[in-house]
């Protein structure tokens, strides 16, 4: 039985994915500085304040304001001194490392949370009719119907293939434009019909909603979500002491290639070119991978929460 500030918090819905593999791998002891990158339910940093046993202290970073609440009910229980910073996780990140500020452990669990999606009014989910919204920070410039209206056919297309793998994507990048020379396209439940018209037949059944694929690539994109981890995984890297650790839970192959190729750079040292007898570039390894293979949620996780399907986690020590 875990004790109480181990548990999940039941006033939300949002279930930590890899929570004790996480906890494992990020080693926490007592008088650590923990950073939590994406706070949301802070089902995660509650976990992990855990281990710092009172000493310590946890810094709790969301781009999204409406987490705030749930900041506050985990400040309460965490027994160490703890503060929350609203923004990018890449801005904040670099701000704390360019003001001195090292981490023993931090954690990125990428995506969106159970709260925005469940909650229709963000926009994320094509199961409502809802705003197309699709920003994790409400006061961002850029909405998902911003783009839709907006943005080229081809750039749309692009979008879909490129982040949703839709094989159908011009097909519904120009039913999309089709459309919105009468009227703005406004909600999801227009966007879905969309689609579901572009596409043939015999594909709006099998592989899931038909919709799924375009929705993950605009969320994506209104969210920049692969720029952002490109500039958080180096500001994260930056801000830890060494011997200190950062644990990263990806939710698509995108983004886990990115997460494996940034940590097998740093991994490898030498750049000289393999036909080099010796070495010239003197460069050492930067960080030990924790695990050689992303760790996947175990089949009993999966039963307890479905959502974790698509989780891949992977965790580096700084050298
Ligand atoms: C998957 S949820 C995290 C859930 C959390 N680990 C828990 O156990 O409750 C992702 C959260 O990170 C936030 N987020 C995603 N990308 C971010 C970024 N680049 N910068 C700051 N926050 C981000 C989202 O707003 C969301 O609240």
């Amino acid at each position: 039985m875990l004790p109480n500030v181990l548990q999940r918090n039941d006033s939300t819905d949002h279930v930590p994915v890899l929570a004790e593999e996480v906890r494992e791998l990020l080693a926490i002891e007592p008088g650590h500085t923990v950073v939590d990158a994406t706070f949301g339910a802070g089902g995660h940093a509650s976990i992990l304040a855990a281990d710092l046993k009172g000493e310590g202290r946890f810094i709790a970073i969301d781009r999204d304001p409406t987490v705030r609440p749930y900041f506050e009910g985990f400040r309460r229980h965490a027994g160490v001194q703890s503060r929350f910073l609203r923004g990018e996780a890449s801005v904040v990140l670099d701000q704390l490392a360019e003001n001195g500020v090292r981490a023993d452990a931090i954690l990125l669990d990428l995506g969106v949370s159970s709260m925005q999606i469940d909650r229709p009014e963000r926009g994320f989910s094509y199961a409502v009719d809802a705003p197309l919204d699709m920003r994790m920070d409400p006061t961002a410039a850029l909405s998902a119907a911003d783009l839709v209206n907006d943005s080229p056919e081809r750039e749309l297309t692009t979008i879909f293939r490129q982040y949703g793998e839709e094989r159908y994507a011009k097909q519904i990048a120009r039913a999309i434009g089709r459309r919105r020379k009468k009227e703005p396209i406004e909600r999801t439940g227009e966007l879905v019909e969309i689609i579901r018209a572009a596409i043939p037949a015999p594909a709006r059944f099998g592989e899931g909603h038909p919709a799924k694929r375009v929705f993950q690539a605009l969320r994506i994109a209104v969210n920049d979500e692969l720029g952002e981890l490109e500039e958080a995984l180096p500001a994260a890297f930056e801000m830890l002491r060494p011997g200190g650790r950062v644990a990263v839970i990806a939710f698509h192959s995108l983004e886990d290639r990115i997460v494996k190729r940034f940590f097998q750079k740093l991994e490898r040292g030498c750049v000289c070119p393999p036909d080099f007898p010796i070495c010239v570039c003197g460069r050492e390894p930067e960080l030990r991978r924790l695990n050689r293979r992303a760790i996947r949620p175990s089949p009993h996780e999966l039963t307890h929460n479905p959502r974790a399907s698509s989780a891949r986690l992977r965790a580096v020590q700084k050298a």
